[in-house]
């Protein structure tokens, strides 16, 4: 029996287990389960895993994302670039690290804007672990990006600074909300942007995807934007993860 799991703390509600447990049911892959570990310290993984001599592979969700690094054999390079693991292959003994948010929003943007399109540049809304895998995305993409945060910095443009000067919206064509404003259950909120600025050629790319059309996406159907929520992309992230404990 290979066996598979999600490390983080606390794991309450685990869209991971349903999604795997669902896939080998109905795949017809019974020589795999996939279990639940809320360790309670990132020091508690290698008993872990001396204990499970089967696991073949964990997912990683809050708070290990960044913590488990230095407890690894090898990062992917993305996974290095991006300062965070949400996915770890266990093979002879060792800890390989990866990013798989990163090939589930690659994947995704890449699907949606089409091979031929490229935005000239991107507005990237929050500065989250999430943040981090789409900034790396678009880099090597060579989309042009700014980050837009709550928090004035040198790197980042706020919320205040896009309202004040229409330039903002006009020359990026690409918005990506990677802050959870808008995610079930509070389903009203949406980033603070000057709406009535957005356009028909606009590309507005919702990271959450419960519910499946979000209050960000419904402010841009209105101004007849094209829009996609995070759906693709958290399904992407999990079968990257299958492919590479498979390979
Ligand atoms: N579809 C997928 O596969 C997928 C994968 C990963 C994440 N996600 C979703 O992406 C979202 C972000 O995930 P994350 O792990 O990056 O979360 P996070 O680190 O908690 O937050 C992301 C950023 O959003 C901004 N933010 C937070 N609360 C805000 C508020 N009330 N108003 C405005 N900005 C706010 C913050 O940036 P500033 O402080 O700079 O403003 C924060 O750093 C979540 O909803 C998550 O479910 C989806």
């Amino acid at each position: 029996m290979r066996k598979f799991g999600l490390i983080g703390y606390p794991l309450s509600h685990s869209f991971s287990k349903k999604y795997f447990t669902k896939k080998f049911e109905d795949h017809g892959i019974t020589d795999a389960s996939y279990d639940l570990f809320p360790i309670q310290l990132i020091d508690d993984l290698p008993k872990l895993i001396l204990d499970n001599s089967e696991l073949n592979g964990l997912n990683v969700t809050i708070p290990y994302k960044e913590q488990v690094i230095p407890l690894l054999d090898g990062l992917d390079p993305a996974a290095e670039r991006i300062g965070a693991v949400n996915t770890i292959k266990i093979a002879d003994g060792k800890l390989y690290g990866y990013n798989t948010d990163y090939h589930g929003f690659k994947d995704s943007l890449v699907k949606w804007i089409g091979p031929n399109t490229h935005p000239e540049k991107a507005l990237i809304l929050g500065t989250g672990g999430a943040s981090k895998a789409v900034k790396a995305v678009l880099d090597d993409l060579n989309i042009r990006y700014q980050l837009v945060s709550r928090i004035p910095s040198d790197d980042c443009l706020t919320y205040d600074d896009l309202s004040s000067s229409p330039n903002h919206l006009l020359s990026s064509s690409l918005i990506i909300n990677t802050t959870p404003l808008g995610m079930s259950p509070d389903i009203e909120s949406a980033p603070d942007l000057p709406y009535d600025q957005l356009t028909e050629s606009h590309f507005l790319f919702d990271l959450v995807y419960n519910p499946l059309i979000t209050s960000f996406m419904e402010k841009g159907i209105e101004k007849k934007c094209w829009v996609k929520n995070g759906l693709e992309m958290l399904h992407g992230q999990a079968e990257k993860a299958w492919e590479i404990w498979n390979q």
